[in-house]
């Protein structure tokens, strides 16, 4: 298979990329690193990947933004930011890429733990998590040739606990490689209009 992975060089990307080179052709996109320029949050730049990329049979991403914040400190612009980014950049790397993706190829998009089991300052990483969520559960009964789609939702990566651990007290983390095979079941399984849980 072709795949694009946008978000190739981070924490779960490096992993994602590990699990599928193995196997198929992958294509590595960034906002300042990988084989091609994306930025989730401008939709000229991604119609301009899949213009450069061409067909491809997968989609994936591991990329997106959120602003963590307090509630009480909290406005439109903070929120603005996972929505633009995080949640709109995925939806349109779908709207847009439908048309490039081969038929039976998929989309598998990133979310989040923060989507069930919310923490202090996460209430808009929540939400975004929550909303690709409910949008892949749709747009997989309405995709057409075959077409799917898949969110891979992982609890804090062991790999990111020096950075995140202290706003996921209690939380397990899990190693990336074990994210990157939730990925692997999307890209390579057959299933469409899941939400795979890694916790
Ligand atoms: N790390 C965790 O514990 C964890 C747990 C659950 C969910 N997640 C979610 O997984 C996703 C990736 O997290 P991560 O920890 O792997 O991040 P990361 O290590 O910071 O890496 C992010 C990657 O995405 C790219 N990127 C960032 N913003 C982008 C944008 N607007 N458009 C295109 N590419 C962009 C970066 O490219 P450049 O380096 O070229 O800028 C980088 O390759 C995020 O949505 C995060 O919320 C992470």
């Amino acid at each position: 298979m072709k795949i694009i992975v946008i978000g190739a060089a981070g924490a779960v990307g490096q992993a994602v990329v590990k699990e599928l080179a193995a196997r198929h052709e992958v294509i590595s996109a960034g906002r300042n690193s990988g084989d091609i320029r994306v930025d989730l949050s401008d939709i000229a730049s991604i119609e301009a990947m899949y213009q450069q990329v061409g067909a491809v049979d997968a989609v994936v991403s591991a990329a997106g933004n959120v602003h963590f914040g307090a509630l009480a400190e909290m406005g439109a612009a903070e929120f603005a930011i996972g929505i633009n980014d995080k949640l709109m950049g995925q939806v349109q790397l779908v709207l847009i890429g439908q048309k490039y993706l081969n038929d039976g190829g998929s989309f598998t998009l990133i979310s989040g733990v923060l989507s069930q089991d919310p923490i202090v300052y996460g209430s808009s990483a929540s939400m975004v998590n929550a909303g690709l969520e409910g949008f892949a559960r749709a747009a997989a009964i309405e995709l057409p040739r075959g077409l799917r789609i898949n969110v891979v939702s992982p609890t804090v990566l062991t790999e990111s606990l020096p950075s995140y651990g202290p706003y996921f007290r209690g939380f397990e983390s899990v190693p990336a490689a074990k994210v990157a095979r939730a990925f692997s079941k999307s890209v390579e399984g057959a299933q469409t209009g899941q939400v795979y849980s890694v916790i």
